[in-house]
């Protein structure tokens, strides 16, 4: 197949790496970034231009683009193709609106029946203060719109939630939610609108620091499999199937119904309560970086799957074949990461890293400047390990990472300790 990867992080580049490993395929990256380009054709796209891109994807004869973040889904870049014949992993622009709009997710949900925590919508202070009143701490306010993964604050302090709502109200309106007591899981699932696939669930760490101290962070590691949910539900395929009749099947429903079908990957963010399994946001998209670790265990069958999900015949595709092993990932980020990374720094050691048996470096913000690979953004690389299990894919993730050197760079020592 002839596929053109959208995007430059490490979620397109263990796409991309999937892709290669199954075989067989003709692969072109915009833009990429100087770890994909070491692979793959990588070219100069303007990757939020539907025009641009379906221009570039016409003339390359692309069998399928793959849409990897949500600036061009958002941009109607999958619109665009889709009218031009090409098929397009990634949904519309309208059917994105589930990740760009937490309100619009939450009619969806209480239209669908979609276990999710209470909340209130405020327009102005006095209606967050009257909300917050009403609440128990932690409080957990969330801006409507996308705000660049800074939308969402959970905190005890009510002066802290009163500043995050000033900040972000002259944007749109603010969620006051319910706060969800217990650990994330993440579950994708792809779907042409109609069939659902599930992938194998995985846990991010969002926070920056060891423990879960620190700010929230787009994801500074993860894992899978999830061993503890196979505890919890019996086996890990029991929860996903409650997640895929209880929360992805509905939600998909639910759009159809409303004239947005969603076609591509509905990313599930789940919280395991005690009172069950919760949705505390979809995005529209895979996610970064659970997909660093979700993909590694797919022997075959992505490629299809994928061209299947953008053409409409997911019901009738053959399944995915899984790996029975494990992945473990750990994001290398930039001094100053979450807020101002320090970049233009020289990183070493990043073949030293590969060369060990089972470890991937996977490029999220890097360029190639003439002192060879420097980094370029907040998160630099994800330092994935492969293994038999999480302990051997563990050891090997950290093994990797001890021989790159980043100047200040930042990195968790707790990914996957506790599974
Ligand atoms: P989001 O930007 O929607 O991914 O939210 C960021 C993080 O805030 C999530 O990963 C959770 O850790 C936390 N969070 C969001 N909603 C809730 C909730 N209702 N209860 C507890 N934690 C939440
Ligand atoms: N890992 C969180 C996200 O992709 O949004």
């Amino acid at each position: 197949m002839r596929i053109l990867v959208l995007g430059s992080g490490a979620r397109e580049h263990a796409i991309i790496a999937a892709l290669l490993a199954e075989g067989g395929h003709e692969i072109t990256a915009a833009p990429g970034n100087a770890g994909i380009t070491r692979e793959v054709e990588t070219v100069r796209v303007d990757i939020k231009s539907p025009e641009l891109v379906t221009e570039f994807a016409v003339d390359g004869a692309f069998d399928l683009v793959v849409i990897g973040p949500e600036a061009p889904l958002v941009a109607g870049v999958a619109d665009a193709l889709h009218k031009a014949g090409v098929p397009a992993f990634g949904p519309t622009k309208a059917a994105a609106r589930i990740e760009g709009s937490k309100s619009f997710a939450k009619d969806v949900m209480a239209r669908a029946g979609v276990p999710t925590g209470i909340d209130t919508t405020a327009t102005t202070l006095d209606e967050v203060r009257t909300a917050l009143d009403a609440a128990t701490p932690p409080y957990v306010l969330k801006a409507d719109g996308l705000a660049a993964g800074k939308g969402v604050i959970v905190t005890e302090d009510r002066a802290a939630a009163e500043a995050h709502a000033e900040q972000f109200l002259p944007d749109g309106p603010i969620l006051i939610e319910e706060f969800l007591a217990g650990p994330e899981v993440s579950l994708f699932v792809l779907t042409d609108g109609e069939a659902v696939v599930p992938l194998a669930p995985a846990q991010d760490y969002k926070r920056l620091g060891d423990g879960d101290a620190g700010p929230n962070t787009g994801g500074m590691g993860a894992y899978s499999p999830l061993p503890w949910l196979a505890e919890r539900f019996g086996s890990e395929q029991a929860f996903v199937d409650e997640v895929v009749e209880t929360v992805a099947k509905p939600t998909i429903r639910a759009m159809a119904d409303a004239g947005t079908p969603f076609a591509g990957l509905l990313y599930c963010g789940l919280i395991v309560t005690q009172s069950g399994v919760k949705v505390i946001e979809f995005n529209a998209r895979f996610g970064d970086p659970e997909t660093q670790v979700v993909l590694p265990r797919i022997e075959s069958g992505l490629a299809d799957a994928l061209l299947a999900a953008a053409n409409g015949t997911l019901g009738s595709a053959a399944p995915l074949v899984w790996r029975d092993s494990a992945a473990v990932t750990v994001v290398l980020a930039s001094e100053g990461y979450p807020g101002d990374p320090v970049t233009g720094r020289v990183i070493t050691g990043v073949d030293e890293a590969e060369a060990i048996e089972g470890v991937r470096v996977l490029h999220a913000a890097t360029g190639a400047g003439e002192q060879g690979l420097t980094a370029t953004g907040g998160r630099v690389l994800n330092v994935v390990g492969t293994g038999a299990t999480l302990a051997e894919a563990r050891e090997r993730a950290y093994e990797g990472l001890s021989h790159i050197e980043l100047l200040g760079g930042q990195s968790r020592t707790d990914i996957a300790a506790k599974a």
